[in-house]
């Protein structure tokens, strides 16, 4: 059977190995698929040992995704926009590198969700590496307009620039969308982590508008609870698109795409 990993540091409770073993049962794929944390320093030593032992692939979670850009001897379009890495497969002495959490954002909003993005406003919380990586797939859907805001507002402004060959792209520090409403607001920055919320105005929210914060958990992030209280008429977390760029890895590696909607619903039952 053909071995996997995923890699990172802590690596423990990713969910990577039970999503990947529920897809393999699924679709009677005969893979082995394990956790690997690497130290912090040792990530291409941790890759030329898998690639020697014969793996097929890897995921790649914090803090490796870039070091994986940069160490993959060829990259995807969406890999190399995203300047990240989070699947890799090893084949014939090459190292490729793609990157599946943008779409697996974008399949869990337009498929899960059944909510459109195209000719929609759509509104990015954050300037780092989770929003740098969902920026060509979602630009891909053609919003109405897209707009980035971050607190280091330069940083928004880097990410708009480098992305406008793409679609119609801009930054705004947060002050600066008082009086704009958006149909989508998507959360990605880390505020949830540490139970902090972007310090968004009021009045954002649009009618009818979807609330998605790319984290999850157990309880409503800060992030959802405002969006709830300020008249969100859909909520979601990043359950699903944790789900969907497992099995957009799933696809690139075993050329099978996976029913999600069971995988996601023991998921979301285990969070419970
Ligand atoms: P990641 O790879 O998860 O995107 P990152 O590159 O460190 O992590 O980026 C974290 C993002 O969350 C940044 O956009 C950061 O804003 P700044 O660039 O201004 O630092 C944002 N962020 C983190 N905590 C936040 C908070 N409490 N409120 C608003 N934005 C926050």
């Amino acid at each position: 059977s053909d071995r996997y990993v995923v890699i990172g540091n802590p690596v423990a409770h990713s969910k990577s190995p039970f999503i990947h073993a529920a897809f393999a049962a699924q679709c009677q794929q005969d893979i082995v698929y394990e956790r690997l944390q690497a130290p912090v320093d040792g990530f291409e030593r941790a890759v030329s040992d898998l690639i020697a032992k014969g793996a097929s692939g890897a995921n790649v979670t914090v803090p490796f995704k870039q070091e994986a850009w940069r160490l993959s001897t060829r990259l995807s379009e969406r890999a190399k926009a995203a300047e990240a890495v989070n699947t890799l497969s090893f084949q014939r002495g090459e190292i490729i590198g793609d990157n599946t959490d943008g779409v697996g954002l974008t399949r869990d909003i337009a498929d899960n969700l059944a909510v459109p993005v195209q000719g929609r406003r759509v509104l990015l919380l954050g300037a780092g590496g989770a929003v740098r990586g969902v920026l060509l797939p979602l630009l891909a859907l053609a919003p109405a307009q897209l707009v980035i805001a971050n607190r280091t507002v330069e940083k928004a402004h880097v990410l708009a620039q480098q992305f406008s060959s793409f679609g119609d792209v801009h930054a705004a520090a947060y002050a600066e969308l008082a009086g704009e409403t958006f149909d989508m607001v998507i959360n990605g920055t880390s505020a949830s982590l540490s139970d902090d919320l972007p310090p968004l105005p009021q009045g954002v929210f649009a009618v009818g508008s979807l609330a998605y914060d790319m984290m999850y958990g157990k309880a409503l992030t800060p992030f959802l609870q405002f969006a709830q209280a300020q008249g969100a008429a859909q909520l979601a977390d990043g359950l699903g698109m944790l789900v969907e760029q497992a099995a957009e890895a799933f696809q690139i590696w075993r050329g099978v795409r996976p029913d999600t909607a069971p995988v996601l619903q023991t998921l979301r039952e285990q969070l419970a």
